[in-house]
């Protein structure tokens, strides 16, 4: 796999907070693998949104919260990808705990940049701070510490500074808000695309913030 190939680059997925609640996941596809992130038992992982039984797709949604079961035949996953619960285990399938770990789902990498939550189809390479360039890498964590509060969607405007890398683009207004976009990753259609605003944390909260797609 070149270092150019998508499976090798890391992709900005989504916010820390997104995946804060037990439960909470969100996915996306990097060309014909399909990603989740998910928290287990206040553990986010990452891995292969394809089951390891027969290989059906596990979350079919943008994001959402629900536990890491394949709505196939019902497996269920723990934080090491380790199939856990399987209905009807003894008379269908009769897995032991070893059989269970060969099963286990394909680790995908996962890195934070500050609230920015990264992730890469490959388990190895370049961290994803080498990858963007420490300075980079800092300004971004400092941005998204800087603006934690999700609010009322803003246009950007002439004069407003735009950072590109990976699949991110970030407008930051001079009066104090940031706009963040994410493009889906080559191979995914625009349901895993994210636009998202956000303001200073001492800005008024607003009732309209946009969601996780
Ligand atoms: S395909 Fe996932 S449990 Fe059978």
């Amino acid at each position: 796999m070149s270092n150019d190939a998508p499976e090798s680059r890391w992709f900005h997925l989504c916010m820390a907070d997104d995946l804060a609640s037990p439960n909470a996941f969100v996915t996306t596809r990097v060309g014909a693998v399909p990603l989740v992130a998910q928290n287990i038992k206040g553990r986010v992982v990452a891995f292969r949104n394809v089951c390891t039984h027969r290989f059906a797709v596990i979350h079919g949604e943008p994001s959402g919260c629900g536990p890491l079961r394949c709505p196939y035949h019902g497996w269920s996953f723990d934080a090491d990808g380790v199939p856990v619960g399987l209905p009807f285990n003894p008379t269908d399938f009769q897995l032991e705990a070893e059989g269970r770990r060969r099963l286990a789902l394909h680790p995908a990498s996962l890195a934070r940049c500050g609230r920015l939550v990264f992730v890469r189809v490959a388990s190895d390479g370049p961290s994803l701070e080498e990858e963007l360039g420490s300075g980079l890498f800092a300004r971004l964590a400092a941005l998204s510490d800087a603006f934690p509060r999700r609010g009322d969607a803003v246009e950007p405007e002439d004069g407003w500074e735009t950072i590109e890398t990976a699949n991110l683009r970030l407008h930051l207004a001079p009066n104090g808000a940031l706009l963040l976009h994410s493009a889906a990753p080559p191979g995914a259609d625009r349901r895993f695309s994210r636009t998202v605003t956000f303001h200073p944390a001492n800005a008024p909260i607003t009732t309209n913030a946009e969601l996780p797609a």
